[in-house]
């Protein structure tokens, strides 16, 4: 594989930072030590984060690609960056949840801690402004944030993501509760996988004592967040003899 060489910044958003490199269809991502929630209302630094974070999504997705999901991942450069193929990032937000928990009993005033009988695949329009939004699929279509096909995809790709990661988390000890995906195109139009998957996109939840391993320890402010991260991480990297 070609070294590529990081030249300018094209985008910082609130975890990542995505530079050009001399191929124009492949970008560098370096993740950020920043943590936000709520739309960005709550802040913070916490230095580690991006090199966890570049580390499980890395593995996360190399995990995947063996399965044939298609992804914009390519390979991890070193702790903090990765090569990804450039997409253009489809505005919709796209969570999966086996177990009730977070905004979904905050709005329907349903039960914590309820298993599924299947996954419960739901789309947020992607704008901080309007804080996410859930939305339909019609509106989606409607407003051509995604089309019908495309939209036939991402659902079947999200439901595979869905089995895999159920796969690869149980072994360890983790549970894993929702999480939320994101799709692009890259330059020829195909979908692929995009964005990251991490503590920061998923809820882990420990199997046999409940502890939450992921973001929601910074948004509820329950302490060593970064514990959690690294715990993930061990648990992830320890294991070579996966499904
Ligand atoms: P929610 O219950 O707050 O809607 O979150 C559902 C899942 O999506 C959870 O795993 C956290 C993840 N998520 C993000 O990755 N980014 C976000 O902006 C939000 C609100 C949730
Ligand atoms: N990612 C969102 C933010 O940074 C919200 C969240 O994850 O809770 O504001």
């Amino acid at each position: 594989m070609a070294v590529y060489t990081k030249k300018e910044q094209i985008y910082e958003g609130k975890a990542k930072k995505l530079f050009r490199t001399e191929d124009p269809d492949k970008t560098i991502i370096e993740y950020k030590d920043s943590f936000t929630a709520f739309n960005g209302e709550k802040r913070a630094e916490m230095s580690g984060k991006g090199r966890l974070n570049n580390l499980i999504s890395c593995e996360v997705f190399g995990f995947l690609a063996q399965k044939g999901i298609p992804m914009h991942f390519i390979e991890k450069i070193d702790e903090l960056r990765q090569l990804a193929v450039m997409v253009t990032i489809l505005p919709l937000e796209v969570v999966v949840r086996n177990i009730t928990t977070g905004s979904l009993c905050k709005r329907l005033g349903i039960e914590e801690g309820i298993r599924l009988p299947r996954p419960l695949v739901e789309f947020y329009y992607k704008d901080d402004a309007l804080g996410d939004p859930l939305v339909t699929e019609d509106h989606a279509l409607l407003f051509g944030w995604a089309t019908e096909d495309e939209l036939r995809s991402i659902k079947e790709i999200t439901l595979r993501v869905n089995d895999a990661l159920k796969k690869l988390f149980e072994p360890l000890g983790v549970i894993l509760v929702d999480f939320k995906l994101e799709f692009g195109k890259d330059s020829s139009g195909n979908l692929l996988l995009a964005d990251e998957i991490s503590p920061d996109t998923c809820r882990f939840w420990d199997a046999s004592t409940g502890d939450r391993l992921d973001k929601d320890r910074f948004r509820k402010d329950l302490g060593d967040v970064l514990g959690a991260y690294e715990e993930i991480w061990k648990r992830l990297s320890g294991d070579k003899s996966r499904p």
